[in-house]
């Protein structure tokens, strides 16, 4: 189409990367501080590429979206255990009959997609990301903030007093074991994600705040890798991913907003700070490269709505015939 740019191809690969961004690649992968394990075609090329309906089945079928309740172990034998919500965020929200996930990338700003992102029943948005000031391009309606341990660790982020976290539903992740098994990441998360959220639902008792299972992120992971046609990094994936998966539980469809970039892509990091990095964009500890790869292929939507909104579109799981 020759009146159309470029969009996202879903076959980018790690050999499109520059020499600086596939060293940090490499490290990662030589690291696998995780112990993540191979199994599974995962890599092998030559692995079936499976259609875009095909896929999403899959992840409804093998991704189970879970968040820590009271009863399980080891937080069962702590007193602070009372303080998790005593159901899981599955059956307290929704459904939803319209989400909006907005990524943070640079290229939301000047889109001018406020309007249509506030229209949608639900928002999801991400770790720091501000409204107040950026209306115009990002909207100002948060129905749920999924933020990750180090935001929630950092001093500069304010994460117990900044009012930016003190609206909506708050989900928290932090990368995890690859065994997802609880007590071995209890003894040893990445950050301190059990003390400030402790501290924090002190300070915010009523609202909302869940914490996702690391099964969750590593099933997400798994299915990244066995479509994928060579190995992808032994880390987690983005928010961003996680984020979307956890919508399209909630929700009967959801619109990803710049995830896959539009025709305003730039190497601008986020839209809300002056830092400029393609890292941001394709990845280097997260598989981010590969996360849009599958997101291009389950997307339901035209390229057009890519190139000129930045703008995916995926069904619910509920919506799904498998
Ligand atoms: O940087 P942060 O993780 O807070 O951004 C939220 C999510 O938005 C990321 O996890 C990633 O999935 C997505 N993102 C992106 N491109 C960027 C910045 C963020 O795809 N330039």
């Amino acid at each position: 189409n020759g009146l159309l740019g470029e969009v996202w191809d879903d076959e980018m690969s790690s050999s499109m990367l520059g020499t600086r961004m596939k060293k940090v690649v490499q490290n990662y992968q030589a690291m696998n501080k995780y112990g993540v394990e191979l199994s599974g075609p995962g890599g092998v090329s030559g692995t079936p590429k499976l259609s875009g309906p095909e896929l999403l089945c899959q992840l409804k079928d093998k991704v189970e979206v879970a968040t820590l309740t009271p009863d399980l172990q080891p937080f069962s034998l702590l007193p602070w255990a009372t303080q998790l919500p005593p159901q899981q965020l599955t059956s307290d929200l929704g459904p939803y009959k319209s989400c909006a996930v907005v990524s943070s990338a640079g290229s939301l700003r000047y889109s001018g997609l406020g309007k249509e992102i506030d229209s949608h029943e639900a928002v999801l948005r991400f770790n720091a990301a501000p409204t107040t000031g950026y209306e115009k391009d990002v909207g100002s309606k948060t129905t749920i903030r999924l933020i990750n341990s180090q935001v929630m660790a950092s001093d500069d982020h304010r994460f117990l007093s900044s009012s930016l976290y003190s609206s909506g539903v708050l989900v928290a992740w932090d990368p995890a074991p690859f065994s997802a098994d609880l007590t071995k990441w209890f003894n040893r998360t990445d950050y301190p994600i059990f003390a400030q959220y402790q501290r924090y639902r002190r300070l915010h008792p009523l609202q909302p705040f869940y914490i996702l299972h690391p099964r969750f992120e590593w099933q997400i992971w798994q299915r990244i890798q066995d479509n994928m046609a060579e190995p992808i990094q032994k880390n987690p994936p983005s928010s961003g991913m996680l984020g979307t998966v956890l919508m399209m539980s909630l929700c009967e469809v959801v619109h990803v907003y710049e995830f896959l970039p539009s025709r305003r892509k730039t190497e601008l990091c986020h839209y809300y700070q002056r830092f400029y990095d393609a890292a941001c964009t394709l990845g280097a500890y997260h598989p981010l490269l590969y996360e849009k790869n599958l997101v291009k292929r389950m997307n339901q939507g035209s390229d057009r709505d890519i190139y000129t909104s930045g703008r995916v579109t995926l069904p619910g799981f509920r919506k799904l015939n498998c």
